[in-house]
């Protein structure tokens, strides 16, 4: 019933343009919200500094059909994330296949001989196809006759995505303006302008105001569907799976079945974080708005025709915005540090602001390695004269613009759909980190720390008791409840449709999360009778003693495959040697490539960086040692499993 009342948005996005008088329009592929920002950031610079009216625009919110009737004065942006392996983020799919396809058809030509624009890759150099979205885009774009303005930028999220993106700014800008005849001497950086509204509400009925939903509230006798846009506030239930002194996980049930939410054996699903009561009373603080965190706030977009005429949900109160809405544990970044510099307090806070943005090293010590925080970094600044409200001079909408929304966390799901359609489990080790010695400073990871106080709550750990180092010490969370929100995200990676094929799976860590899903399946499969192939599961961890995930239930499991198929470990920290997964594929080599030639299935999970590359420069060996192919065609093999769906990750870094 959605669909019938809403009104129709217009997707000849060339139209908007026109009766909208934009000449430049800044297309996001976006998955975790960074490429969005990026989109945003430059359409202020585009539309404040030099002078050109723009807009910014979700490429799945219009037809990309009408790329050949861009006017010739008019430049399109694409900021374009790639993301797994080398796809596109969910909302540049169809755009991506369209492109893509053999006889790209525009509307009403197949070529983009009018068309200029401007890209910028988002990638991470720990995948095997970095930025391959914005590179294959370029390319397409080129051979279909549209005119590239400027060097195709593109940012690695491992190392360095917001220096490559300020570095690339700087020659973008004088070829854009050369293009859209700006005379780039009379850019103007004169005082900054709101890009949001905040207006204090008085008498507000309460139960308009949103208080950390997410989507919009429902609206009375209609039926609710939930999706990535309005995620499903979930029950959990959790048990330890193992904690020692540094790290502990937990194995997570979320009930879904109270909803019309449904997963795949492999999918992932999103938990919506909440942050800490420290950190929003620490950022509340600094900013003065201590004793206004529960006064509803409404934020508006201040140009009319924003794509997005609010940033989050409105009403809310400031507390639920801090707590709920805008990513407030995240570094802050340069940009940010930046445009606080005209609102400080004092000429000695506005120079160590100006210092810690424009000094790489200085930034890259104290804020980036260092997880600084907005509230911490307006504390360090400060210095002995941080108090209550020594920033109160920062506009609450210079804080809605420049920190991210806060975004939910993806985990594999550690569940068969087959044998539990309803119950989703998540395997999560909780994250801590010590980013500088002196003084000691803990980092607590924002959603595991959430999921941590909502399991001790629920299973009355006490301060201290059970655990000896992660004890109650960190932040606390105000719970809701054993709840939390969650939608489910689809993932290519998917056990073969025939059970009778080989597979051969690699996770160490919590890499073995989707295994776990797989090998319950395939064993449900085999107890109901069907002919199920070899399924090895190479596991590794530190200690069979300590951090075995799930090894109380592998044997049973393990009986009902059969003897073609068992679990192989490698343990790390038990003999002087790491003995780690690969080294346990390489000593089982004839045996997988053996399943490899019987048209075998590879599974790999966990880290992205050194494991995931480990793993397949063994693969590789395999393929000379006992293929007897040459080092070029063993690497063609591999990529041919890659490509053919035989050999999927599912990493992170
Ligand atoms: P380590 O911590 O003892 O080095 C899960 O985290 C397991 O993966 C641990 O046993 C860890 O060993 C191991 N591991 C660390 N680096 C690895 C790598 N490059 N390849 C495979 N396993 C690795």
């Amino acid at each position: 019933g959605h669909a019938a009342t809403a009104p129709k948005r217009e997707r000849n996005f060339v139209k908007v343009m026109q009766e909208q008088g934009r000449r430049v329009i800044f297309f996001y592929g976006s998955q975790t919200g960074t490429a969005e920002d990026y989109a945003s950031r430059l359409a202020k610079e585009c539309q404040q500094k030099y002078g050109v009216s723009c807009m910014t625009a979700d490429i799945e919110l219009y037809d990309l059909q009408y790329l050949d009737t861009v006017p010739e004065d008019c430049l399109v942006f694409f900021i374009m994330a790639t993301y797994g392996e080398g796809e596109p983020t969910d909302n540049a799919v169809d755009f991506w296949e369209m492109l893509t396809e053999e006889e790209a058809q525009f509307s009403e030509s197949e070529e983009l001989n009018n068309l200029r624009y401007v890209i910028f890759g988002l990638g991470n150099k720990t995948y095997e196809h970095y930025n391959e979205v914005a590179r294959v885009l370029d390319k397409k774009l080129t051979k279909l006759g549209a005119k590239r303005v400027g060097e195709r930028g593109e940012g690695d999220d491992d190392a360095s995505l917001e220096e490559d993106f300020l570095a690339w700014q700087d020659n973008m800008w004088p070829v854009f303006c050369d293009a859209l005849g700006v005379d780039e001497s009379s850019a103007s950086s004169g005082p900054r302008q709101a890009t949001f509204s905040v207006e204090e509400l008085e008498g507000e009925d309460m139960d308009q105001v949103y208080l950390g939903e997410i989507g919009e509230k429902p609206k009375d006798g209609a039926r609710i569907v939930y999706d990535a846009k309005r995620p499903y506030n979930a029950p959990i239930t959790s048990r330890d799976l193992f904690h020692n002194t540094d790290r502990h996980c937990l194995h997570i049930e979320v009930d879904v079945s109270d909803s019309n939410l449904s997963y795949q054996t492999g999918d992932h699903i999103a938990i919506w974080p909440t942050n800490n009561d420290d950190e929003v009373a620490r950022l509340a603080s600094i900013l003065g708005l201590t004793d206004k965190l529960d006064v509803p706030v409404m934020v508006k977009a201040i140009d009319s025709t924003a794509s997005k005429k609010h940033p989050f949900p409105v009403p809310a109160t400031y507390r639920s915005i801090f707590r709920h809405y805008l990513d407030i544990c995240a570094p802050t970044s340069r940009q940010t540090l930046m445009s606080l510099v005209e609102y400080a307090p004092t000429e000695e806070t506005k120079e160590a602001l100006r210092q810690l943005s424009k000094d790489k090293d200085a930034y890259r010590l104290k804020v980036g390695e260092a997880v600084r925080n907005l509230g911490e970094v307006l504390e360090l600044v400060a210095g002995a004269e941080a108090r209550p409200g020594f920033f109160n001079t920062v506009p609450f909408d210079l804080i809605v613009e420049s920190i991210s929304r806060l975004q939910p966390r993806y985990y594999s799901i550690s569940s068969s759909a087959k044998e539990s359609p309803k119950t989703v489990a998540v395997t999560a080790v909780t994250l801590t980190y010590n980013p500088d010695p002196t003084p000691e400073r803990t980092v607590y990871g924002v959603n595991t720390n959430y999921l941590w106080q909502i399991h001790a709550a629920a299973n009355k750990v006490e301060d201290g008791q059970t655990y000896p180092k992660y004890d109650l010490a960190g932040p606390r969370n105000t719970l809701q409840g054993s709840k939390v929100p969650v939608h489910i995200r689809r993932s290519q990676f998917k056990l073969p449709r025939n059970p009778t094929i080989p597979v051969i799976m690699v996770g160490p860590g919590t890499g073995v999360a989707p295994f776990r899903g797989f090998v319950r399946e395939r064993a449900l499969q085999k107890a109901e009778g069907k002919p199920v192939g070899p399924t090895l599961l190479f596991f590794g961890c530190r200690n069979s003693e300590q951090d075995f995930l799930y090894s109380e239930e592998w044997p049973e499991l393990f009986e009902t495959l059969g003897e073609e198929s068992r679990i192989i470990t490698a343990f790390s920290r038990e003999t002087d040697k790491k003995v780690y997964v690969q080294h346990r594929l390489q000593e089982n080599g004839q045996e997988v490539w053996k399943l490899l030639q019987a048209n075998g299935s590879i599974f790999v999970c966990g880290d992205a960086k050194n494991m995931a590359r480990d793993v397949q420069q063994t693969f590789i060996n395999f393929a000379i040692e006992f293929g007897g192919m040459t080092e070029d065609k063993a690497h063609d093999y591999v990529k041919n499993l890659r490509n053919s769906g035989r050999y999927q990750e599912d990493v992170w870094s």
